[in-house]
Formats: structure tokens, sequence, C-alpha cells
């Protein structure tokens, strides 16, 4: 049982990722999480056969769907019933059996496998504010046998705190692209505006 004051980690900041028709675009919008990027990722990682591995924050569950497809054991974890859902959905269409999706995120997860030989987390971790994020990493590390590796991406800010405004506005303009080409201005301000300063703090410093 959790105490009252712990945080509400399955009350979505940013994208409503609970609404069916962003995920679809999520998806449809992904640049660097394609199938051929997370195979490649899953060779670097060394994932291989009879593996454990933990996607955290696993989204449309492109890259626990390779890691599967290698062999692995892999637990697809995410706050969000839409995005498991869909994630479920494709893993069916690519054949794997090895995938288990859970709803669930990094403060509350229970594990009940073997310890993992990987946890992944990327672009999920933001959206926990700076405080929840130390307890997210002590989760992970208790989630990792002896010698297991956490993989982490995320959006990382490095910038003198005052100028933050002009910061964010020159990192909107760098990564926005027009309709149909990937994540939108007005979707990035939405995701800026709610949750992705929260990184700030935290991030800059690992
Ligand atoms: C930007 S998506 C990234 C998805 C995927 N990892 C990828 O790289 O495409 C962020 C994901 O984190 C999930 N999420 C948000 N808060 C979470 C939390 N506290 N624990 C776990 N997942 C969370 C969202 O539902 C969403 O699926």
């Amino acid at each position: 049982m959790l105490p009252t004051w712990y945080f509400d980690e399955f009350k979505m900041a940013g994208v409503d990722f609970e609404d069916i028709a962003q995920v679809e675009a999520y998806d449809r919008n992904q640049t660097v999480s394609t199938p051929e990027k997370e195979q490649a990722l899953v060779a670097q990682l060394g994932i291989v056969s009879g593996q454990t591995v933990i996607d955290l924050g696993a989204g449309t569950g492109t890259f626990a769907i390779q890691a599967a497809l290698a062999g692995a054991q892999v637990h697809a974890v995410d706050v969000s019933q839409a995005m498991l859902i869909y994630a479920q959905n494709k893993s069916e269409t690519a054949g794997v059996s090895t995938l288990q999706f859970h709803r669930a995120g990094f403060l509350t997860y229970e594990h009940q496998d073997n310890l993992a030989d990987v946890v992944i987390s990327k672009n999920a971790l933001h959206i926990l504010p700076d405080f929840w994020k130390m307890t997210a990493f002590l989760r992970i590390a208790a989630l990792l046998k002896p010698g297991g590796k956490f993989y982490l991406r995320d959006v990382i800010f490095s910038f003198p705190p005052a100028e933050y405004q002009a910061a964010i506005d020159r990192w909107i303009e760098q990564v926005a692209k027009p309709k149909g080409q990937g994540w939108r201005w007005k979707i990035l301000r939405c995701t800026c505006e709610r949750n992705t300063v929260l990184l700030f703090g935290l991030l800059r410093k690992c």
C-alpha cells in the first residue's frame, strides 16, 4: 500500500497518451524509434536469447518487440492503457511470444521475473518531477542483476537557467517538423509547457 503522499504517475502529464488518436499519431511520427533503429540498439546492448529485459515507458512497443524478436524475455511497462493495447496489437502482428505487458510505471512496477540483464527507458523519464526521478533511479537499480545494464535516452537541456525562454524556443524550432513529417510545433510546445522542462534540474547533472 503506497502512502497518500506518493506521486500518482497514472495522472498523465503532457500529451494525453490515453487518447488513441494521440497514440496512433505518436507511432506514425516516430523517426528515432523505427524497427530498424531499435534492432540496431538491441544488438548494441548485446541483448540475446534467454536474457531478461525491462522497458519502462515502453510506449507503442517498437523497442520491446525487437528485443523479444532477439529471444529475450521482455517486460513492457507503461502507465497508458492505450499505449499498451496498441503495442500488444503490434506485437501480435510481429508474432512475438516472449513479451509481457504491464500497466505500471517507474514508481509502481513490481517485477515478478528474474532480475534484468537490461533495463531501458527512452523518452519517458522526463515526465516525472525531479524528486521522483531519483526514486525511479533507485527502483531501476533494484531491478538489475549485478553487472546488468541501464540504458537511458531522454531530452537533456543544457543552458543557463535565466536563458530558458530563448533556449526552449530554439529547441522547438530545431526539432519541429512540417505536417506529416514528425512532431509538429504545436505538440512540442504542449510537451514543453507541461513537462519537458522538468528534466532540467536533474539530468543536466548526470
Ligand atoms: C514519449 S513516449 C516514449 C515511448 C517509447 N519509449 C519510445 O521511445 O518511443 C513516453 C511514454 O512514457 C509513458 N509514461 C508516462 N509516465 C510514465 C511513468 N511514470 N512510468 C512509465 N511510463 C510512463 C507514456 O505513457 C508514454 O508511453
